[in-house]
Parts: structure tokens; C-alpha cells; sequence
């Protein structure tokens, strides 16, 4: 399995960063997961524009140009003995002198990229639908931003799997934001709901690759805040990513979601577009 680091191509086995990294010691930095189907990523320009965005934000000039980029994901995902991959892409701070909080005068950022196979959910959490628990949002207020510091989603995604679910539903002030790792919509008689970007949840790809496909099928959508009893009492929640593409969340806190508790058929339409489209 072949990895990129800092200039290198190498096996990820023997890719190796030093302890004093900011990406280590302060979780300072961003990252990209891009799925790549059949070896062809999957809306890697929109990915590419994300990550320079999360750059930006962090004042981190983008080390790479978007060919050189492309050009090393097409090696590894060339390389990769796997189709269907996940395309992992990390630039941190970099290394630091002594730890200290504040930036280094010249940033030596750490540019890595791997590859992972790609598994799409079975076929039997799309029939059945998952369960998601929902907790109160407790991260900070830029979560725009795809940083590697992901303590929190860490511990809000384990507080699903010990309740034996998939996903945290997270809510901030009474208002639907996203998942611990997905961004969530709702439907409510035949609308699609989806909350407005803003510096509280992640831009997802996979967002805007459902509302491209709503609009162009003419599935009636509303992008604007939703209620936390709205998303509560929707007829149906889906969670989507990049390596989960979309899933029906068929049971919040252990109340049905919608009256029948199983996935429905908006979300039977958008699933079926978005194979067609990917
Ligand atoms: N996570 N919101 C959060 C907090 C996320 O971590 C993710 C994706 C999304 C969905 O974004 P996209 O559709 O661009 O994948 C929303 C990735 C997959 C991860 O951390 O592994």
C-alpha cells in the first residue's frame, strides 16, 4: 500500500512523522477523505477546494497545486491493489523546535496522503436503516473547518457504538447541526430539510452532491435552519459522507423515526440517484 509523504511515494508501513509535529502534539492541522470508485475519485476538484478553504482558515498557505495533487492521488490510487478506495489526505503545521502553542515563524508543513479500500455500508443497512443516538453539540464553534483535532466527533461516535448505534445526531441550541462524522437531513411530508452551511457544521461533498440530485430531480428541498423537533418528528433522517454515501436512520434515542420505522422512499429515490450519479 503506497503512501505519499512530504515529496515521497512510500509504503505506508514505513511512512513515519517526527513526535514534535503539530499535527501530533497539538492536532494541528486538516484532512480529506475522498472515495474513489472503480479507481476514479469521486468530485476530488470540490475536495480539493474544501481542503484549500480548511487551509486558509488555519493561515496555512496550499502546499501543492491542484495538478500536483492529482497527480499523486492518481499514483497511489494506481497502486493500490483495491477498486473501490478511500483517499486519505492530512497537512499539518509541521514540525516544531520546542512545543509552544504559537505558530513557528516558517511553517514546514507535513503533507501526507494514503489510501484505504473503500467499504460502502451492506446492503442490509440500507434495507433495515441504523440507529443513531443524539447528544448536545459540544465542540467549538469552527467545525467548517476539517481539522484532524476531532477529539470530540472521537468521543460523540463512541457514545453511538456503546449504545450499539451508528451515529450521534447532534444538536446546538435547539437546532439540528449534523453527526459526529456525517452531515444529517430530514424529510417531512415529501420536503427535504437540509440545515444551512455555516461555521457550525462541516460543508459536506456529499451534501451538496444530494441537494445537486434533489434539485435535479425535483425533489422539493428547503435549506434552512431545522428545529431539533422537526429533525425529532421527521418522517425520515439520513446521514451522509463520503465513505457512507447515504443511510436512513430509522431509530433516534429509541423512538421511530417517522411512523414506520424503516427506511422510506424519498430515501429509496436519493439512494438510487446517487449510485446512478457516482
Ligand atoms: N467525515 N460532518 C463531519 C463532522 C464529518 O466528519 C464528515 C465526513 C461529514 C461529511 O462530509 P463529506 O460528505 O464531505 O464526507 C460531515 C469523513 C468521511 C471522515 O472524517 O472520515
Amino acid at each position: 500500500n503506497t503512501a505519499y509523504l512530504n515529496g515521497e511515494f512510500l509504503p505506508l508501513a514505513e511512512a513515519r512523522v517526527p513526535v514534535m509535529d503539530r499535527g501530533f502534539l497539538f492536532g494541528d492541522g486538516v484532512y480529506e477523505v475522498i472515495p474513489v470508485y472503480s479507481r476514479r475519485p469521486f468530485r476530488l476538484a470540490e475536495h480539493l477546494r474544501r481542503l484549500a478553504a480548511s487551509l486558509a482558515a488555519i493561515r496555512l498557505e496550499v502546499p501543492l497545486a491542484d495538478a500536483e495533487w492529482t497527480h499523486i492521488i492518481e499514483r497511489i490510487v494506481a497502486a493500490a491493489e483495491f477498486q473501490d478506495q478511500s483517499v486519505y489526505l492530512q497537512v499539518t503545521r509541521g514540525p516544531m523546535a520546542v512545543r509552544n502553542h504559537a505558530f513557528p515563524a516558517v511553517a514546514t508543513p507535513t503533507v501526507f496522503v494514503m489510501t484505504e479500500p473503500l467499504v460502502t455500508p451492506p446492503a442490509e443497512l440500507r434495507e433495515h436503516g441504523i440507529a443513531a443516538v443524539s447528544a448536545a453539540d459540544n465542540r467549538w464553534h469552527r467545525c467548517d473547518i476539517k481539522a484532524t483535532s476531532l477529539l470530540a466527533n472521537c468521543l460523540l461516535r463512541q457514545r453511538a457504538v456503546d449504545h450499539g448505534c451508528a451515529e450521534t445526531v447532534l444538536f446546538r441550541d435547539g437546532f439540528l447541526i449534523e453527526g459526529a462524522a456525517s452531515n444529517i437531513f430530514a424529510v417531512k411530508d415529501g420536503v427535504l430539510l437540509a440545515p444551512i452551511k455555516n461555521h457550525l457544521m462541516l460543508p459536506g461533498i456529499t451534501y451538496d452532491v444530494v441537494l445537486e440530485l434533489a434539485a435535479q430531480h425535483g425533489l422539493p428541498t428547503q435549506v434552512r435552519d431545522v428545529l431539533e423537533d422537526e429533525a425529532r418528528n421527521a418522517d425520515e433522517l439520513w446521514m451522509t459522507s463520503s465513505t457512507k454515501e447515504v443511510l436512513p436512520i430509522v431509530m433516534l434515542d429509541d423512538r421511530k423515526v417517522g411512523a414506520g420505522g424503516t427506511p422510506g422512499p424519498a430515501f429509496k429515490q436519493m439512494y438510487g440517484w446517487y449510485q446512478q450519479f457516482k
